[in-house]
């Protein structure tokens, strides 16, 4: 499979797939869409094509903002990556909440197990679309990510939530001083040795009986997706077997409640499993 490593920020030779049979008018998963025709489609890999790129070498624009940052390689081609994609991501999955039912229920029962009163952190957010179902449905959130473009989405969409710019690997939170910590599909460019620290992160801020909902691609190996939509970026999306994720949680501290796995939609163009991980802090 053409694919990085994973656990390297930049491909180790990656070559792009055309989408085969795929119809572009269509409303499709959150990954499926991350790169322009004819790179796509990466979860349905066709043929190679002749006029597909073969990425040997980093991106430039991500090599010169990694230069200028202390932060891990990893954090800032993530943050490169999403700074450059934030507009178009934010309009391609504008309805995603909308057309995904059991999202939208696995929220609500999040929301209900934390409660009103508590703090929750949105970790991760993007364009707040996660930090504002939840402002709906009664909780107290605020929204956090490395992305200024996404922040800048997320506050335009929703002004009355307040969301900061940060990594989550170092919360600005006090130890024990949040109800909930909400990571949606945020974990999945955090290598997996930096795993057990994250996870050690969320538990250090998190109350005891404080909620965690961790959301993320059932799967075994990473997708790389090279210039989406045409910005001169790349990345690997990380995919994860609960059962992992579920281990590293109660290694952390957590005790799980629940994990849901709900089945890839084609008809929304997806191919892998989606995981719900909510675990709590033990009082
Ligand atoms: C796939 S998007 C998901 C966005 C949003 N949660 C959603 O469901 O639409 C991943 C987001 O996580 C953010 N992110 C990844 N690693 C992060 C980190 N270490 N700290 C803060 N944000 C991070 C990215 O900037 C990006 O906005």
């Amino acid at each position: 499979m053409p694919v990085g490593t994973g656990l390297l920020p930049f491909p180790v030779g990656t070559v792009g797939v055309p989408l085969a049979g795929v119809a572009w008018n269509r409303p499709r998963c959150r990954w499926c869409l991350l790169s322009s025709p004819p790179m796509t489609d990466i979860t349905n890999p066709g043929p190679a094509s002749p006029s597909t790129p073969i990425s040997t070498a980093p991106d430039p624009v991500a090599t010169a903002s990694r230069a200028a940052s202390d932060a891990p390689g990893f954090v800032v081609v993530t943050r490169t990556f999403y700074d450059a994609i934030a507009e178009d991501y934010a309009e391609r999955f504008r309805d995603e909440l909308v057309a995904r039912p059991l999202e939208r229920a696995v929220l609500t029962a999040y929301a209900e197990l934390v409660g009103a009163g508590g703090r929750v952190a949105d970790l991760g957010c993007g364009p707040g679309r996660s930090t504002g179902f939840l402002a709906s449905r009664g909780l107290d959130i605020s929204g956090l990510d490395l992305s200024e473009s996404m922040l800048a989405i997320a506050r335009r969409e929703n002004p009355a939530i307040r969301f900061e710019q940060g990594s989550m690997l170092e919360l600005d939170f006090a130890d024990g001083s949040l109800a909930g910590v909400v990571s949606f599909y945020s974990s999945i460019h955090t290598p997996v040795d930096e795993l057990p620290a994250l996870f050690a992160e969320f538990h250090r801020v998190l109350a005891p009986g404080g909620h965690l909902l961790l959301a993320f691609q059932v799967g075994d190996e990473p997708r790389h997706y090279d210039q989406p939509w045409g910005h001169p970026v790349a990345i690997d999306f990380e995919r994860r077997r609960p059962e992992q994720m579920a281990a590293l949680l109660t290694a952390a501290g957590f005790a799980m409640l629940s994990r849901t796995v709900r089945e890839p939609d084609p008809g929304l163009g997806e191919s892998t499993p989606h995981a719900f991980l909510i675990a709590r802090v033990p009082e």
